[in-house]
């Protein structure tokens, strides 16, 4: 009875709603998908099943916004998202944020890439290897400076014309470049890296709730070092007698209605210690006094 009551706990569903459209309001806490690859985000995850049942796993504890790209792997984090959503029982209220235009060297090399028939392709392999008939949020996953604006975002709203992409989204973005990008497209949510440690977007934060727009923050954690020993946040965690990562989300999600975290894990004690941030409500007080960390 006791692990019922526990279970039923544990869900997603906590942390509020965001509705994207008619058809997604999705739990404001997501998942991002960035862990289940080799080292310097490059090749598989070593152990595929695991890989497979942390996405699972999410799925059951409520979890039905996920965020990835093409260039995790390339492609692993893709196949693991696909074969862990295939038999969720939630599939159809799953809402999926994919990436393109970043292109891969080899471990932690990064290269954005943002000619137009690239980025084409790029959604086109996605939707065969995420087994999608359209992108519900697409980001560019960097705008690149060698192409116009105009032309990179101007595809993907040829992309959204033809019904292949729901949502354009931007990433790692200024409000500038959010208001030259609205030129040519609505922009839906923006994504860009922002967590208790680093929160220099908080302009960018307001101008996405001002616009009505999600804003996606990437490494919600600081990549696991605001968790742990030496995390600044261990005081207050002690505190509400939580985890260190459970406070971060927390901050997070009471930011701003518009926030959507996607912490990223492979495991699956991780992965339910992160959900049950959905539980955890910061007085003002200890918001504030978070908020000044940085
Ligand atoms: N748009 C962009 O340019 C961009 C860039 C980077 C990332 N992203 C997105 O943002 C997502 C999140 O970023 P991220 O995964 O790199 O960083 P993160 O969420 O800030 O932190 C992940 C790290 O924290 C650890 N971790 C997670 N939950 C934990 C917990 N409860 N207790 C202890 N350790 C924990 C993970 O290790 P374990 O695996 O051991 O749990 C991993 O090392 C990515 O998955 C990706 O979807 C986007």
């Amino acid at each position: 009875m006791k692990e019922v009551a526990i279970m039923a706990e544990l869900n997603a569903a906590n942390s509020g709603t965001y509705q994207f459209d008619d058809q997604f309001k999705i739990n404001r806490l997501g998942y991002g998908t960035m862990q289940l690859t080799g080292h310097g985000t490059w090749g598989p995850f070593k152990d595929s099943d695991q890989a497979v049942s942390v996405v699972k796993r999410a799925t059951e504890l409520g979890i039905n916004f996920f965020d990835t790209a093409d260039s995790y792997g390339p492609w692993f984090a893709d196949r693991y998202l696909a074969a862990g959503l295939k038999k969720a029982a939630n599939r159809d209220q799953i809402f999926i944020s994919d990436k393109v235009g970043q292109t891969r060297q080899g471990p932690s090399l990064w290269t954005p890439h943002g000619e137009p028939g690239y980025l084409r392709q790029q959604v086109e392999v996605s939707m065969m290897t995420l087994g999608l008939d359209h992108e519900d949020l697409l980001f560019l996953h960097r705008i690149d400076s060698h192409f116009p604006v105009a032309e990179q975002v101007g595809e993907l709203k040829k992309m959204q014309d033809e019904g292949k992409i729901k949502h354009i989204g931007l990433s790692q973005v200024t409000i500038e470049e959010i208001k030259e990008a609205q030129k040519y497209a609505k922009i839906d949510a923006v994504e860009n890296l922002y967590n208790v440690a680093d929160h220099k977007d908080d302009d960018v934060v307001d101008y996405c709730e001002s616009q009505g727009m999600a804003f996606v923050p990437w490494f919600p954690l600081n990549t696991g070092k605001l968790v742990g020993n030496d995390s600044p946040l261990s005081s207050i965690a002690a505190k509400y007698n939580v985890s260190e990562a459970q406070i971060a989300l927390a901050w997070l999600l009471k930011r701003s209605p518009n926030i959507l975290p996607i912490p990223g894990t492979s495991s699956i004690q991780h992965l339910e210690d992160n959900v049950a941030a959905a539980n955890v409500k910061l007085s003002d007080a200890d918001f504030e006094k978070i908020s000044k960390l940085a």
